[in-house]
């Protein structure tokens, strides 16, 4: 079971609340938690993009660094983790992102893999002039699925010619060739997000929802799998949920109920309004899931809440469930959270004990 760590490049991490550790993004504290995960075995990091925050009291995620030349920096300064740099696909030419990752490549070759975000907030793209309409939410993933493609074949070949409905290449070139294979991933929640990553790409990520839920996340992993046999192609799953742990159960539970009374609510307001854009969206995509009232203090994330035994357990429960490949962390605390989850959590973990005693 791959362990991963979702860095804080944003303010504030992934609580919208007054009442969490308030911090902004640095490259310092990033190379700090990243070299720490990778002492603890950790086998990848992700940096999300983000270009427009919520604002509030917390002016939560306001403060973003970039994803690509964070990571690169990121990539310097480690040896053995894995790391993945995420793409807004509306900002940034495929064949301009596709050099970047070769440079990313030469600077930790076979280490690095590009994120594929489409976008669900068009206040983010609309502000600089990006957004193509509303009809975009209805191709997002046909886009994608192009722009994908041209990275490939510049990274195989080094050249394109692809001619399709969104992207046009004219004998374009791009070398050198990357060293290691540059995965793709992807985070679609969505039938459609998770049709293109079994199309397209090695990994998705799924986030469930719920509290101490272990489960929750069978359905979407299914979906998951089930497009994968579509398409011939062993795509994984990886899982993203939060951690909030203590000593005892009490003293974590108090923490979570803590978090959620200081709650954010002007921030909440924004993100909400942002979700209801899509008229497009199912049930299942991110823009309906991401502003359902109980616990959108996390983003609705799938969050574990416990003692250090307590939530090893959770964790062994969520990996046990077929197809899920990897769990990608973040933490109330990242600096605390991620000593303790190393020191005390991980130990524990039934799913890590043969990658522990490999390494
Ligand atoms: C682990 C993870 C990472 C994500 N990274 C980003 C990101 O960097 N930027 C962003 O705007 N959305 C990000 N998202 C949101 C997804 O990309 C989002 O699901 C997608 O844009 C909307 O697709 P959907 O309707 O298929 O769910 C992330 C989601 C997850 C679970």
């Amino acid at each position: 079971m791959d362990i991963g760590l979702f860095i804080p490049i944003g303010n504030n991490g992934w609580l919208i609340s007054e009442n969490a550790p308030q911090y902004k993004p640095s490259f310092e504290m990033n190379k700090k938690l990243v070299q720490t995960a990778e002492g603890y075995g950790f086998d990848f990091a992700l940096s999300m993009i983000k270009l427009r925050g919520f604002g509030g009291k917390t002016e939560f995620w306001d403060y973003n660094l970039e994803s690509f030349t964070l990571m690169s920096a990121l990539a310097a300064v480690t040896s053995k983790i894995k790391l993945f740099a995420s793409t807004a696909i509306l900002t940034l030419p495929p064949a301009m992102v596709a050099r970047m990752a070769v440079t990313i490549d030469s600077v930790a070759p076979g280490r690095f893999g590009v994120n594929i975000v489409t976008g669900w907030a068009k206040g983010e793209y609309e502000q600089m002039g990006v957004w193509p309409g509303d009809a975009y939410f209805g191709y997002r993933y046909d886009y994608a699925g192009e722009y994908v493609k041209v990275m490939k074949e510049l990274w195989a070949d080094g050249k394109s010619d692809h001619k399709g409905a969104h992207f046009q290449m004219e004998d374009c070139h791009m070398l050198p060739k990357p060293e290691g294979k540059i995965e793709i991933v992807g985070a679609g929640q969505s039938a459609k997000g998770m049709e293109f990553v079994s199309n397209y790409g090695d990994y998705n990520f799924i986030t469930a929802g719920g509290i101490n839920q272990p489960t929750q996340h069978r359905a979407q992993v299914e979906t998951l799998v089930e497009a994968g046999k579509k398409t011939g192609r062993d795509v994984g799953a990886y899982i993203l949920c939060m951690v909030i742990a203590d000593e005892t159960d009490e003293a974590a539970k108090a923490k979570w109920e803590s978090y959620r009374a200081g709650a954010d609510v002007d921030a909440l307001a924004w993100m909400s309004d942002q979700g209801s854009a899509d008229k497009t969206a199912g049930a299942d995509s991110t823009a309906r899931h991401i502003n359902l009232p109980e616990g959108a203090v996390n983003l609705n994330i799938g969050t574990f809440v416990g003692s250090y035994e307590t939530v090893a357990k959770l964790l062994d429960e969520a990996a046990a469930i077929p197809g899920t490949k990897g769990i990608m962390l973040t933490f109330d605390d990242f600096e605390k959270g991620l000593v303790a989850f190393g020191e005390k959590v991980q130990p524990l973990m039934a799913c890590r004990a043969e990658r522990l005693v490999a390494a």
